[in-house]
């Protein structure tokens, strides 16, 4: 029986071996995004009904979403599916799901421009963040979960084939505004429990992905 008084709500992984073994490499996917990542900017429009701020500094960033990447890039999309969910789902000792609608199942997300990522709570039971950008520490970019009743505050450094693993539908985080001329590069993906509903509040994925 789980132990409610310990729950984990934050997993970090090396996943470096698993991605060179699949062919997913920092290189690859910069290449990937700089030639075919769409450029969204909310800046001043409506917030998302997942982001927790007003309106104003928005969210700007280069994104592909996962139709797209199916496209350009299917062998990443089937280790979303496959091997990374089976390996993440051995780790915590559990069955997860990938989002069957693939467009917002995952995204290959660069910040860029001294931008940063709005504060935000995430919708799937466990959100996987696959990091492809070198960032020093207390240098901006970092990724940053607020203190909650039930959780501390955390602030994840970006490194290279980090994988960040969280559940954080109820422990809002957002990402630092980067240091000028630096890009941060990251694949997001959604797994869910078993029988988990994957609904999606209406409007999300146009907002993310255009
Ligand atoms: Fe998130």
């Amino acid at each position: 029986m789980e132990d409610e008084a310990l729950r984990p709500r934050l997993w970090l992984l090396d996943a470096k071996d698993l991605c060179f073994e699949n062919g997913i490499t920092d290189r690859r996917l910069a290449e990937i995004s700089q030639n075919h990542a769409r450029y969204i900017d909310r800046t001043g429009e409506d917030p998302s009904s997942t982001t927790l701020e007003a309106t104003g500094d928005g969210l700007s960033y280069h994104v592909i979403d996962g139709n797209r990447l199916a496209a350009f890039a299917p062998d990443v999309v089937e280790f979303y599916k496959t091997t990374l969910r089976q390996a993440i789902g051995r780790t915590m000792a559990m069955n997860i799901r990938a989002q069957a609608e693939l467009r917002g199942a995952l995204s290959l997300n660069r910040l860029d421009n001294a931008s940063r990522y709005e504060q935000h709570v995430d919708e799937s039971t466990f959100t996987a963040i696959l990091y492809l950008s070198s960032f020093e520490i207390d240098s901006g970019g970092e990724l940053v979960f607020d203190r909650t009743d039930s959780a501390p505050a955390v602030r994840i450094t970006p490194m290279p084939y980090c994988l960040l693993v969280c559940a954080a539908t109820d422990w809002p985080h957002k990402v630092t505004r980067l240091p000028v001329g630096k890009e941060r590069l990251c694949l997001v993906m959604n797994y869910w429990a078993e029988g988990a509903s994957q609904a999606r509040p209406e409007g999300l994925d146009e907002y993310l992905y255009g």
